[in-house]
């Protein structure tokens, strides 16, 4: 099984959000996806119980609901937080966590990555934790060694995420390996500019990708649907 996240990131309203979901609902009629293939929608947390909605509302096929954070906390006085028990009943499934855009504008730690990894759990949401090559030892040191093998690892090397400079294959793959040898995790997926061109090469060496770009837009996102087999 492979699986292609859309991480839609603060991009969208909620009747732009509606029009994508009816789009791509339509598409799947013509373009039937590989069998092999789970999508997850990341809408931005003001979409979430809406996409949630649609997605069950219409029984859309092969298609699973995500998150982009959790709050670090369980629920509680924490305004602006939006915990793993506000979004109880919403069906999701999977939870982006530590992303290097998490870290770099609203400067998360290791530590915080690792309570919310801890709550997902809890609340039987998988993490997807995101991590680069200079610092995955430290984010992985602070999760529970025992837990590793249940997480699912996102590289995203940080020169390629939305900048067109997808990473090769090749250098994708060492630092995959490595990451499979040393900590043995569910799962590995790619982040990085990923398109329609490439993800076909990609998912030889990883279980799926982290798509933000070229999930904006239905047409450009089944494109690169249609390459996975
Ligand atoms: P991109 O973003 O597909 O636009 O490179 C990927 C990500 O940041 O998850």
């Amino acid at each position: 099984m492979k699986t292609i996240i859309a991480n839609w990131k603060s991009h969208k309203n909620n009747a732009q959000i509606q029009q994508w979901m009816a789009e791509y609902q339509q598409a799947l009629k013509t373009t039937k996806l590989s069998p092999e293939v789970m999508v997850a929608i990341a809408p931005p947390m003001s979409a979430v119980a809406v996409v949630s909605y649609l997605l069950g509302a219409n029984a859309i096929p092969q298609t699973e609901l995500a998150v982009q954070d959790l709050s670090p906390f369980p629920p509680g006085s924490y305004t602006g937080a939006v915990s793993t028990g506000n979004l109880e009943g919403l069906n999701v499934k999977l939870a982006i966590l530590g992303h290097s855009e998490r870290r770099r504008y609203f400067h998360e730690t290791h530590q915080e990555i690792a309570n919310k990894v801890d709550l997902a759990w809890q609340a039987r949401i998988q993490p997807l934790v995101c991590i680069d090559q200079e610092y995955f030892a430290q984010q992985l040191a602070a999760i529970p060694e025992e837990n590793w093998s249940k997480l699912w690892i996102a590289y995203e090397p940080v020169a390629s995420i939305g900048t067109g400079n997808e990473a090769p294959v090749a250098d994708v793959k060492k630092v995959v390996d490595e990451i499979k040898s040393k900590y043995h995790p569910a799962a590995v997926v790619y982040g990085g500019s990923v398109a329609s061109d490439m993800i076909a090469e990609y998912l030889t060496i990883v279980d799926g990708a982290l798509v933000a770009t070229h999930s904006l837009e239905v047409p450009d996102f089944m494109s690169l649907l249609s390459k996975v087999k």
